[in-house]
């Protein structure tokens, strides 16, 4: 059976790269508009529809884009201010007065490369930007700085910013070849007349898509979804969402850019502390602090204690530290089963996402791990379905697990 699973990438990020507003900036482990679109048909119009690990806003753009009220949690600000810039509506005379001020800075821009500007702390840079590419982006960044202001949560102009940071992205040299990013062995070396071109055609693509009217709305809330606050009475009738997976897959890593040069990073030591608080949070101290790290939930289901130790007593270098990775990772989504609770309706509707993995040869098998914990805090008419295969490797799959919450 599984064998004849394809890996269908209409249900990835690579679908929306023509879609509007969702194809903004990229998150190679965002889910495709398709995929909500199936899982949204039948909700009724009044239902209030959640995400809670809202990633690049897919289910709540997708959900206001077809009239719905959606809520959306992340625990990471960056992404909270993309998801309420993304489900903004905009006027023409708005869109009209950006461009003319654009068109201002740009004026600007060849003069302002003569100087030396603000570049941001990224480990490295030069791996990212040539010198001369790194000036001029620094010089148009000055010059819309001085015509916007710098980007900040309720800005007028970030729609500016969102175009700045794509124009950040496509001038590196990242790779996005893997699931994980990596680095082009050449570097792209551009010359001056070249930024102020790409940055227009972006944000002319920017500017037509952003025309669109949404019918619905969607609010991004900064959120640790392990636990969460009641929301004014607000009950959500259908969650969809995709928490990360247990693969060691750091959000900050390729988010990184964006967030340095939109100044929501300062140091690497943030972006260690950010990677803490996500689930499955992989990146510098979050794995240091794993070796002393302490459960706050011990009634987790037996299946992943199991797991933990069959890991933990694998031939395997850092076998300990994984094993307390998984741990953590199934703890934490435990928790975040729990406190949702709270805010559902009573006949509540949930989809997760949700892919496997392995370590050390021992199958992670998230869907059936979630499965139990959400057995032991009372869900109800759990099933599972198959969605696609990940990539090559035989052994990894996306499933959906449906259940619904019927009240304690
Ligand atoms: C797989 S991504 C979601 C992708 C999303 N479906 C999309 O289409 O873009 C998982 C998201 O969960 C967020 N996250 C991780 N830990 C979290 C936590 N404790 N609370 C809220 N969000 C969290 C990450 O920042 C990341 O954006």
């Amino acid at each position: 059976m599984l064998s004849i699973v394809k890996q269908k990438s209409e249900y990835t990020f690579k679908a929306n790269r023509n879609l509007g507003r969702h194809a903004w900036l990229r998150l190679t482990p965002a889910y495709g508009v398709k995929l909500v679109e199936k899982l949204i048909t039948s909700v009724a119009e009044e239902a209030v529809i959640l995400d809670p690990f809202s990633g690049t806003a897919t289910t709540g753009l997708v959900a206001a884009e077809k009239g719905y009220r959606a809520i959306a949690f992340d625990i990471n600000p960056f992404l909270i201010w993309l998801g309420n810039v993304k489900c903004n509506n905009y006027s023409q005379n708005h869109l009209t007065d950006l461009y003319t001020g654009v068109e201002k800075a740009l004026e600007e821009y060849k003069c302002l490369t003569q100087q030396k500007h603000w570049t941001p702390q990224i480990f490295n840079i030069e791996r990212w930007w040539s010198t001369n590419t790194l000036n001029f982006i620094a010089g148009l960044r000055a010059a819309l700085v001085h015509q916007f202001g710098e980007p900040t949560e309720d800005s007028i102009y970030n729609l500016v910013w969102v175009a700045f940071c794509r124009l950040v992205i496509e001038t590196s040299s990242a790779a996005f070849n893997h699931v994980s990013m990596s680095f082009n062995d050449t570097k792209n070396n551009f010359e001056i007349d070249y930024i102020p071109e790409l940055f227009l055609s972006i944000f002319d693509f920017i500017l037509k898509t952003a025309a669109t009217r949404i019918a619905g709305s969607a609010q991004f809330i900064e959120m640790d979804a392990r636990h969460i606050t009641t929301l004014d009475n607000i009950k959500i009738n259908k969650v969809i969402t995709s928490p990360p997976y247990p693969n060691r897959i750091s959000y900050i890593r390729e988010l990184r850019p964006y967030m340095y040069w939109t100044k929501f990073l300062h140091e690497a030591k943030e972006a260690g502390e950010l990677d803490w608080l996500a689930v499955g949070g992989t990146w510098g101290i979050a794995t240091s602090r794993l070796l002393s790290w302490q459960m706050q939930e011990e009634n987790l289901p037996q299946e992943v204690f199991s797991v933990v130790d069959k890991i933990k007593c694998s031939d395997g270098k850092n076998a300990q530290l994984l094993s307390i990775y998984v741990l953590k990772y199934f703890h934490d989504m435990h928790l975040h089963l729990s406190s949702l609770r709270s805010i559902l309706h009573n006949d509540a509707e949930l989809n997760y996402i949700v892919g496997n993995s392995t370590f050390f040869g021992n199958m992670v098998d998230t869907a059936s791990l979630m499965i139990a914990s959400m057995h032991i805090l009372g869900y109800s008419d759990i099933n599972l379905e198959i969605i696609r295969k990940r990539n090559c490797n035989k052994a990894l799959y996306e499933y959906c697990i449906s259940a619904k919450w019927f009240g304690s």
